[in-house]
């Protein structure tokens, strides 16, 4: 390690300094932008102490004082290797010219990352951010997890490829200890290489099984970019303007915070939505309309027998949406009673990461005939599967089914050391615990920030939708949005970005992340904000 990078190392927290909130304008805040901006939550800001009835004005130490930033990136023992590959400006060129130019990068600077270790992230210089978007919502147990890398070079040394035409010892140890965990009848598995295979699979599944063709699928789900899954995938900026979806019927969002319909105890989640209702105990209006609206699809735009219905338990790259309590559970019931079958794409919500279940559908009280899973699986290999009943495996095979890479014995021992990490390291309870703290924090951020809209999820699925105001709902827009969230960057923290407007913070990192950590992401956002205020009472 260079002289230089090993003194900045050897100090904890050398660039994560928190940077001073800017001074604030002397003058008094009476804009109207600045009391827009503060809202009705304006008296938190006067530190708890309510303002004279009929004044705006919050003097800059009442501002001040409301808020300092004290939090210190937490320690981390581990030190990363110098960089040694092309100078940042030379990827950026190849980046350019080279790779799809179709692929988003995220911020203004974009970020050269050089190694991981558990919940960090390190760029080419060494610097330490806190990743809580863990690679789309990928690195489950952690970056370079220690036991899951020492099984892959333990294998890379013995055997990589053979295809599933021969046994090898890993794929049979592996499907064994992943039905484990899945409830009856569903003990099938496919292995695959992506979700979107894996989401291509069970739509060809379902037809093949049922003899029907259409599906249904909610709109604002994400499942995939093939052609085939991109029938179902329903946020307009991934469709192409070319033929796709044949088969494929979209039905309304239950989305009870932006949809039509919403109240004040719809979802499981700790934190409800800003919206007000009077349903009693028990009774839900919103999920009965919703409801209706999946019976209307299921009359107008389907025929009688229909080949099923894919959901994922909590919208993901929509940005942690969750359905009213019983939706599911009674929309799996229409779907089976028109001859489907009903499937779970638990790409981000399997393996733990919403806290109290191994699985997203559970939270929903439903068992799905398919159930398709990636991401998270494999901690970053690509590797994914589907898995189903013994009755819909045996329709598939009638004729050959094949993928030469999927099930091969890396992937195998890899997906094996990540279900024992979990284990091991009780991350689904860490993500049950950290996870409900940091939801709770965020809300309390709700209640002072007139920008944030709605704060949703379970365990470490969280979303933050941000608003013009709380009364109109309205996205917060990208000129907001941004600059939010690079200051969040820029202060060690990486969030993602979500939702259809792209109007939603995802807050889902390695599920080792320590309540300690989660602090620090709460009160670097928090900043943020300020900062957030600052710029608007500035315009
Ligand atoms: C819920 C869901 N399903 C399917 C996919 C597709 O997975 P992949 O990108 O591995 O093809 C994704 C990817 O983001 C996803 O979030």
């Amino acid at each position: 390690m260079g002289r230089k990078l090993s003194r900045r190392l050897s100090s904890p927290h050398w660039w994560a300094r928190p940077r001073p909130i800017p001074s604030l304008p002397t003058a008094k805040f009476t804009t109207p932008s600045m009391a827009r901006a503060l809202g009705r939550f304006g008296p938190l800001w006067a530190g708890g102490r309510r303002r004279h009835p009929g004044s705006d004005t919050l003097t800059q130490q009442e501002l001040k004082s409301s808020f300092s930033m004290q939090a210190k990136m937490p320690p981390c023992d581990f030190s990363p290797e110098e960089y040694e590959s092309y100078s940042y400006e030379r990827m950026l060129k190849i980046r350019k010219q080279n790779l799809s130019p179709s692929l988003n990068m995220y911020y203004k600077k974009p970020l050269l990352l050089h190694q991981g270790h558990m919940q960090w992230l390190f760029d080419y210089e060494g610097r330490r951010y806190l990743d809580l978007f863990a690679g789309i919502v990928t690195v489950n147990v952690g970056h370079c997890h220690p036991k899951v890398t020492a099984a892959a070079q333990k294998q890379l040394g013995r055997l990589w490829h053979t295809t599933n035409i021969y046994m090898h010892p890993s794929i049979q140890e592996y499907v064994e200890k992943l039905t484990a965990l899945l409830p009856d009848p569903l003990k099938v598995v496919y292995l695959t290489n992506s979700g979107s295979e894996a989401n291509d699979l069970a739509m060809f599944m379902a037809r093949v099984y049922t003899r029907n063709f259409d599906l249904i699928c909610f709109r604002g789900g994400y499942h995939g970019a093939s052609p085939y899954t991109l029938g179902l995938t329903s946020i307009g900026s991934y469709k192409h303007g070319v033929a796709n979806g044949f088969g494929c019927q979209t039905t309304m969002l239950p989305d009870v915070f932006r949809g039509i319909w919403g109240g004040s105890h719809c979802r499981d989640s700790l934190v409800q939505t800003i919206r007000k209702c009077s349903c009693s105990q028990g009774c839900c209006e919103a999920n009965d309309r919703y409801i209706e609206q999946f019976k209307d699809t299921l009359s107008t735009c389907v025929p009688k027998a229909i080949a099923g219905f894919i959901a994922e338990p909590i919208q993901g790259v929509n940005g942690a949406i969750q359905y009213p309590k019983r939706f599911l559970k009674e929309a799996f019931q229409l779907v089976r009673e028109r001859g489907g079958v009903c499937i779970a794409d638990e790409v981000q919500t399997g393996f733990g990461r919403t806290g109290s279940h191994f699985w997203g559908f559970q939270t929903h009280g439903v068992v799905p005939d398919i159930v398709t899973m990636a991401k998270g699986i494999g901690n970053g290999f690509p590797m994914a599967a589907v898995v189903t009943t013994p009755e819909i495996a045996n329709s598939l095979a009638q004729n050959l089914h094949f993928n030469t890479f999927g099930g091969n014995p890396m992937a195998c021992v890899v997906g094996s050391a990540v279900l024992d990490a979990i284990a091991e390291d009780s991350l689904q309870k860490n993500s049950e615990e950290v996870g409900a703290y940091m939801l709770l924090e965020f809300a309390k951020l709700r209640e002072k920030f007139e920008i944030i809209g709605d704060v949703r999820g379970r365990g470490l699925m969280i979303g933050i939708e941000m608003v013009k105001n709380k009364d109109s709902r309205q996205p917060l827009p990208d000129e907001e949005m941004s600059p939010i969230w690079e200051d969040c960057k820029d202060m060690g923290v990486l969030i993602g970005r979500g939702g259809i407007y792209n109007q939603t913070f995802r807050v889902k990192p390695p599920l080792c992340i320590t309540k300690q950590d989660a602090a620090f992401a709460v009160e670097v956002f928090h900043a943020a904000l300020m900062r957030h205020l600052e710029r608007t009472a500035a315009n």
